[in-house]
């Protein structure tokens, strides 16, 4: 089986990585690749854009690729597997349509509440005098995201009235014409990723992103800044009740409306103080870097579940296996990550790091002249399995030490609030 992978993320490095341990998985090139997915072995990169759908078609009819696996949101919003699926090639990921559940919030809100669905009451605006009247209505603290994809950073959790205003004015003096603003949800934030084929869902393991850029859950969202699963907040029973309440109504709201949902649906929960799942997003894709930590617990060989999604034969499969333990994966940024950072630092230590048996993902990397740089603000996720927590912490921060490039940035408390607790996993 040769497989086509589209990104440029530590997500696609780990999925490559992943496939790859399959026997069955002779070949896996990326589209465009990073830094990693050029150097991991029976793995190369080719240089075509993420929106280059006929050159990505050409390469997989030529090449004889048997499977697409599309990472981000971009060219799933842009309805590559629409482009795809015209022309016979089998493609993991859902269409432009199923895609609105991440490229529109308002739409996926609609959605929402048409199924009822637990999330935070909002109102959408596309001016922004009504919007921060609706503030001054409403009071602090209040959320106001921006309608549109952006790459988790067009969300601001203002504690005051002043702070939602003025992000409704800069929302609305950037490219966005329609804004949210939703109520505040307290709680603890739970990413749960389900694979489906549009009938059968079966969730990956809980996980547990960190979005903001400082220790403590402090400063700017960024795309996230580190992982683990399982994450313990996700129970047996908070799981199964999420697949009741939320993953297939979802589905079912989907299929009411035509959709025909096949790929990774991702909800980002808050579980509230009284237990309470409560969705603040939905995504159409694997969650990065959740997925960092998530797929290296994987035993099941992943190809085959993203085939039975394509085939909608996931009923068919064995339950997901999973090793016992526990996983972490600590994303390396950027100095000035997410506002302004350079590029092209050489980065060293990674085989010194890797000695420490951890898995080291690139994300925004490149080889220039033979060496790796940085090309991107979330550079590696330096990801280790052990049997629990506190040892996969330990293992992980230790080989986070051994890398060095100029400006290196990543936080200290990845995983922390979970030390003590037992992994659910195995
Ligand atoms: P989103 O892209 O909608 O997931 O928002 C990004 C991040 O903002 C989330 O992961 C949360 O940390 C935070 N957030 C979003 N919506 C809310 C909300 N209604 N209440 C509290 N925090 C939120
Ligand atoms: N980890 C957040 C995301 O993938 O959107």
């Amino acid at each position: 089986m040769k497989v086509l992978v589209v990104g440029n993320g530590g997500r696609e490095h780990a999925l490559a990585w992943k496939l790859l341990q399959s026997p069955q998985v002779k070949q896996v090139v990326c589209v465009p690749g990073n830094g990693g997915t050029a150097v991991l072995d029976r793995c190369r990169n080719h240089p075509l854009r993420l929106d280059d759908f006929s050159g990505i078609e050409k390469f997989t009819l030529v090449h004889g690729f048997n499977l697409v696996v599309v990472g981000p949101e971009m060219p799933l919003s842009l309805g590559i597997t629409d482009y795809l699926k015209g022309k016979n090639i089998k493609v993991f990921g859902p269409t432009k349509a199923g895609a609105q559940i991440e490229s529109s919030k308002s739409w996926a809100k609609a959605l929402m509440h048409e199924a009822g669905i637990p999330t935070a009451r909002s109102a959408v605006f596309s001016d922004p005098e009504s919007a921060k009247a609706f503030v001054v209505s409403r009071g602090a603290p209040i959320v106001v995201k921006a309608d549109g994809l952006a790459s988790g950073k067009g969300v601001t959790v203002a504690t005051t009235v002043e702070e939602a205003q003025a992000a409704i004015e800069s929302l609305f003096h950037s490219d966005v014409k329609t804004v949210v603003v939703e109520e505040f949800l307290a709680g603890q934030e739970l990413s749960v990723l389900a694979l489906t084929d549009g009938v059968t869902i079966l969730p990956l393991l809980p996980a547990q992103d960190h979005k903001r850029i400082g220790d403590g859950d402090t400063g700017a969202n960024t795309g996230g800044m580190g992982a683990y699963a399982p994450a313990p907040i996700g129970t047996p029973e908070l799981m199964e009740r999420i697949q009741r309440e939320i993953l297939q109504p979802t589905i079912a709201a989907l299929k009411a409306k035509g959709i025909d949902y096949r790929g990774v649906l991702y909800a980002g929960l808050m579980i509230t103080p009284q237990g309470e799942p409560k969705v603040l997003e939905f995504n159409c894709r694997f969650g990065d870097p959740e997925t960092q930590a998530i797929l290296p617990l994987l035993e099941t060989p992943l190809e085959d579940l993203l085939v039975a999604c394509t085939q909608q034969k996931l009923a068919e499969m064995p339950p997901i296996r999973w090793k016992a333990g526990a996983c972490v994966s600590v994303v390396l940024a950027s100095g000035g990550y997410p506002e302004k950072f350079e590029k092209g630092q050489i980065i060293s230590g990674i085989e010194e790091a890797e000695a420490l048996d951890v898995q080291v993902f690139r994300a925004g990397t490149k080889i220039k002249e033979e060496q790796l740089v940085t090309d991107g603000g979330r550079v590696l996720g330096v990801t280790a399995v052990a049997d629990n927590f506190e040892s996969a912490i330990a293992k992980a921060y230790a080989a986070c030490d051994r890398i060095q490039f100029e400006g290196v940035y990543y936080r200290r408390d990845i995983g922390s609030r979970v030390c003590g607790s037992r992994s659910t996993g195995g």
